[in-house]
């Protein structure tokens, strides 16, 4: 079965199982591997990416729900010259460390300043309490949130 969606601002068409999962779709599909595979059944967020601006888990999300929608990976999130505000705000604040849950935490915080543009420490952690990082990086996470946070309101 076809497919067509807009993915990182193009045109796209897949031919797979309209039950493929989303994250499958676009790593082994379109070859696109910044969203990453963690545990496969939604309780680790490693796979989070924005499906028609919301934030969701790719590997429990089937492909048929991308039909007709926008969806928006880390390789689209900002460009090479023009990065996200949150991702300027992650290298500045250096919060990876291995990085393997970093697509997913950044696409999360992306979405949740969307929402909330200047979240408090209480809203981040029930935002951000669905993405865990093994490396524990979640207070350089905070941190950087709310430094992005800053910076979108022009302070
Ligand atoms: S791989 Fe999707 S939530 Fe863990
Ligand atoms: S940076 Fe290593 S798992 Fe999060």
């Amino acid at each position: 079965m076809t497919t067509r969606f807009t993915l990182n601002g193009q045109p796209v068409t897949l031919d797979l199982p309209p039950d493929t999962p989303l994250l499958w779709a676009i790593r082994d599909g379109l070859g696109l591997t910044g969203t990453k595979y963690g545990c496969g059944v939604a309780a680790c967020g490693a796979c989070t990416l924005h499906l028609d601006g919301q934030a969701i888990r790719s590997c429990q999300t089937p492909l048929a729900a991308a039909e007709g929608a926008t969806v928006t990976t880390i390789e689209g999130l900002g460009r090479p010259n023009a990065l996200h505000v949150v991702q300027s705000a992650w290298i500045d604040h250096q919060v990876a460390q291995c990085g393997y849950c970093q697509s997913g935490q950044i696409m999360q915080a992306a979405a949740l300043l969307s929402e909330t543009p200047n979240p408090t420490d209480a809203e981040i952690d029930t935002a951000m309490s669905g993405n865990l990082c093994r490396c524990g990086t979640y207070p350089r996470i905070r941190a950087a949130i709310h430094d992005a946070a800053r910076r979108l309101s022009g302070a």
